[in-house]
């Protein structure tokens, strides 16, 4: 993160608020999400829509964070533990997923 942002705080603040949130406003309003909802983000990277998704879906609300990379799944797991979120290959969740 520090790297793709030069390790320039306002310059990642800059390119989160100008063109990424959009982006991920736009993807998060076309999924329709409804409270309670399980979403699974693969390739959910450093969680950009998986945590946005588990912003508006709320208390019961569950967002799985798959990714091939073990560091981004390591991010977004690490303390302080963060309700609603899990990490794992997209293949071993079990439940049906709308
Ligand atoms: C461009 S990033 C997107 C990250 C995030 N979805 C976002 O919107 O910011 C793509 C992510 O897909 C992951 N990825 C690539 N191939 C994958 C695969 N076969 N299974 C799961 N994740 C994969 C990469 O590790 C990377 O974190």
């Amino acid at each position: 993160m520090d790297v793709r942002f030069a390790g320039d705080p306002a310059v990642r603040e800059q390119v989160l608020t100008e063109l990424l949130y959009p982006v991920r406003d736009t993807v998060l309003d076309k999924a329709k999400l409804r409270p309670g909802d399980t979403v699974l983000d693969v390739g959910a990277g450093d969680g950009l829509i998986a945590f946005g998704a588990l912003e508006r879906l709320g208390p019961s609300g569950h967002v799985i964070f798959s990714d091939i990379s073990r560091t981004c799944l390591i991010t977004a797991a690490r303390p302080p533990p963060r309700k609603g979120c899990s990490t794992g290959a997209a293949s071993s969740w079990p439940r049906p997923i709308r």
